[in-house]
């Protein structure tokens, strides 16, 4: 199923298309390879939305946050807009203070992707990313998956092939609400199980210091399962440099993290093959309005973003997002409801 998703400025029309499987229904546009609604069931077969997004292309476009989208080719912050690959400078757009985040004001997640293929429970899409694209070398294809499977999954598949050496570090950067998207003031009451032993300390600007802090003692240990807003407010300076959860986390297990709703009962498990996962508690939510007239306000959503760490192309210490040319990058990961 498919209908129009609304048109861009330069007249080019989105389109918003719908796969299913039992019963759980996604929606995705074509606008940035961007998931735009997740319906799924509580134990009693309830069912909600469960992600955050907008009515159309246009929400996107315009809207903070980066709602549903696929983010590349290097997704989160690279210090100082820039880092070095086969002896070469590459030099990105400083979009966010000095840094440029999720590469800049031509991320991916705000352009028009075009559909590879419909099935009914999948849709794929495909990005041609040419040589300097976003100031990243080699001429890039790139897909994107989503496909719903029995079980209550989720899968999102991205695979990419340059001609040259290149970075790819892709995710997808939906906020959940399992209560709902409508019921934003019951994000923090979510409850996360998270086993990874270290995060990333930050500066101000949200760049890796290079620390990986031991989450022992600390409001960042999630290994208990525990709510997110139970110590958000804490005297912690991780906490006050980001003004809330917004760090990267070691992914240690498999589900790396685990979502819970009290309310309504659901449960999200979220499994991948990434090093690592952006935990942000929506802390920069602006207030915007999305589907159906919805407010998100500040801290409605929770995103727990699959990806290299923060800035890793200037940490050779750290698992790395570089690319050979001509050979396939593959990654997967899994949001698991039940
Ligand atoms: C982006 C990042 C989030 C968070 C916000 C802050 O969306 O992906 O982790 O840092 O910026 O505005």
């Amino acid at each position: 199923m498919r209908k129009p998703f609304g048109v861009l400025p330069d007249g080019q029309q989105a389109t918003l298309y719908t796969i299913s499987q039992g019963n759980m229904i996604a929606k995705i546009t074509d606008y940035g390879a961007t998931l735009v609604s997740l319906i799924v069931p509580d134990p009693q077969g309830n069912l909600a939305d469960v992600v955050l997004g907008f009515d159309d292309c246009n929400g996107y476009r315009t809207g903070d946050g980066y709602l549903g989208a696929t983010v590349g080719r290097n997704a989160n912050r690279v210090g100082g807009a820039a880092f070095s690959l086969n002896g070469k400078t590459v030099q990105l757009e400083a979009n966010d203070n000095r840094n440029s985040l999720h590469s800049g004001s031509e991320c991916y997640c705000f352009r028009l992707w075009k559909l590879e293929k419909q099935e009914e429970s999948a849709v794929t899409f495909h990005l041609r990313s040419p040589n300097g694209d976003q100031g990243f070398p080699g001429n890039a294809e790139i897909f994107v998956r989503y496909s719903l499977e029995p079980g209550g999954v989720l899968r999102i598949t991205y695979d990419a092939v340059s001609d040259l050496d290149t970075v790819f570090n892709l995710t997808n950067h939906s906020y959940f609400n399992l209560a709902g998207h409508d019921k934003p003031e019951l994000a923090m009451g979510q409850i996360l199980s998270m086993p990874a032993r270290f995060f990333n300390a930050d500066d101000a600007e949200s760049i890796p210091t290079g620390e990986l802090r031991s989450v022992a003692g600390t409001p960042m240990d999630f290994r208990t399962p525990k709510p997110i807003g139970r110590d958000i407010e804490a005297d912690y300076d991780a906490l006050h440099l980001q003004g809330g959860y917004d760090h990267n986390f070691e992914v240690f297990t498999d589900p790396c993290a685990i979502l819970h709703d009290p309310v309504s009962g659901r449960t999200m498990a979220v499994s991948t093959d990434c090093p690592g996962v952006q935990f942000y508690s929506g802390n920069f939510l602006p207030g915007d309005v999305g589907k159906d007239g919805v407010v998100y306000i500040r801290r409605g959503g929770i995103a727990l973003e699959t990806q290299y760490y923060p800035d890793s192309v200037n940490h050779p210490e750290w698992p790395q997002p570089f690319v050979k040319a001509g050979v396939p990058y593959h990654s997967e990961t899994k949001y698991i409801f039940q």
